[in-house]
């Protein structure tokens, strides 16, 4: 059995259809504060999945649900993911990210579990020095989520060498899209993203979209990201974890598009794609936002013989048929 932690969260849910379509059998942990219950649910009607609710910060649930279930492997995605929140409120990130993540790998050391692929993020490069960013690239974060991020992927490399735990680091860049057949979607209570952001400007009167930042040293003045669409990217988790079956080897990778796209693209491609104008303001710059993060991914192409084939628009295209799907069901 295969255990995603995370797995009622938004990349979560996506990697455990990818894996049940593939013949796995899952056993989701969610302690269900960012994740939905909705999203279980759903995932139950696909395949074999198991469900167990608890916290990785909480040792004694950690170490029930390896007690009573015969696990092989971990995909672990259970963390708080937002930069801003993360600079007020370190503590949190430290807590969750790395104790909670250390008590999971301690008790797959104990219960001789030795395979994990590990969410690591662009977050962990800080201010880049060159764009696109490849794996080699130094590794400063500038908040504490890219260091809670970093601090975990150090403890892999030091488990490996210590106890032969086998890892799999993917720093992702910016995820975006909903599952092809619309089953489940990004789905946050406080949104912060863009994508879902211009969506719901659209669906809801209330909300205006607005840019924050035109003034950066950038081909339009706004931020440039590399927008990589979810269903390729759990695909990815899959080629990494049957590369640790086969190779028992760690390594690292960047998950990308290597296309840097700007915040007024992705608004353009926006509008295009839903054949609608769309509203904005321009705001200030957001505090933390680095002007430009893309990625070198030929390492991935090379290894695991990966490569996103969902292009942007589809992403925008799959992203708003859920949000207005998950709007109705509220
Ligand atoms: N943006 C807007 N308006 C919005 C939301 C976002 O202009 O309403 C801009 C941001 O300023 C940024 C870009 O759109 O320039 C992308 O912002 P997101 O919040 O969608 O994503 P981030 O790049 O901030 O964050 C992502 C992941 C994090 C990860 C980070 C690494 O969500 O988990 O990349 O930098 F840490």
């Amino acid at each position: 059995m295969l255990l995603i932690t995370g797995g009622a969260g938004y990349i979560g849910s996506h990697a455990v259809i990818d894996f049940l379509e593939a013949g796995y059998d899952i056993l989701i942990f969610d302690n269900l504060e960012v994740g939905h219950i909705e999203i279980i649910n759903t995932l139950k009607k696909i395949g074999n999945v198991k469900f167990e609710k608890g916290d990785l910060r909480n040792l004694a649930d950690v170490q029930k649900l390896f007690n009573n279930y015969k696990i092989d492997g971990v995909i672990h995605f259970a963390a708080y993911a937002l930069v801003e929140e993360s600079v007020k409120n370190p503590s949190k990130y430290y807590e969750n990210n790395v104790v909670g993540t250390l008590n999971l790998l301690n008790t797959m050391i104990k219960n001789d579990v030795k395979k994990i692929v590990f969410s690591s993020t662009c977050a962990t490069y800080g201010e880049p020095n060159y764009v696109p960013i490849d794996e080699n690239h130094p590794q400063n974060p500038i908040n504490p989520y890219g260091t809670s991020k970093l601090m975990v992927e150090k403890i892999l490399d030091d488990y490996d060498k210590a106890y032969d735990l086998k890892s799999i680091k993917l720093r992702y860049f910016n995820v975006v899209g909903a599952d092809s057949k619309c089953r489940i979607g990004e789905w946050h209570d406080n949104e912060t993203h863009l994508v879902p952001n211009i969506l719901k400007s659209v669906l809801q009167e209330s909300k205006e979209f607005k840019i924050f930042g035109n003034d950066y040293n950038t081909k339009d003045g706004t931020c440039v990201r590399d927008y990589i669409n979810v269903e390729d990217l759990v695909q990815a988790h899959r080629l990494s974890y049957e590369y640790l079956l086969k190779e028992n080897k760690s390594d690292v990778f960047n998950l990308g598009t290597q296309n840097g796209v700007s915040v007024k693209e992705v608004f353009e491609t926006c509008q295009n794609v839903l054949n609608k104008k769309i509203n904005y303001k321009i705001e200030n710059r957001r505090a933390g936002d680095p002007a430009m993060l893309y990625a070198d991914t030929s390492k991935i192409y090379h290894v695991l013989n990966w490569k996103p084939k969902r292009t942007l628009e589809y992403s925008i295209k799959t992203a708003s048929e859920w949000e207005k799907r998950n709007e109705q069901q509220k």
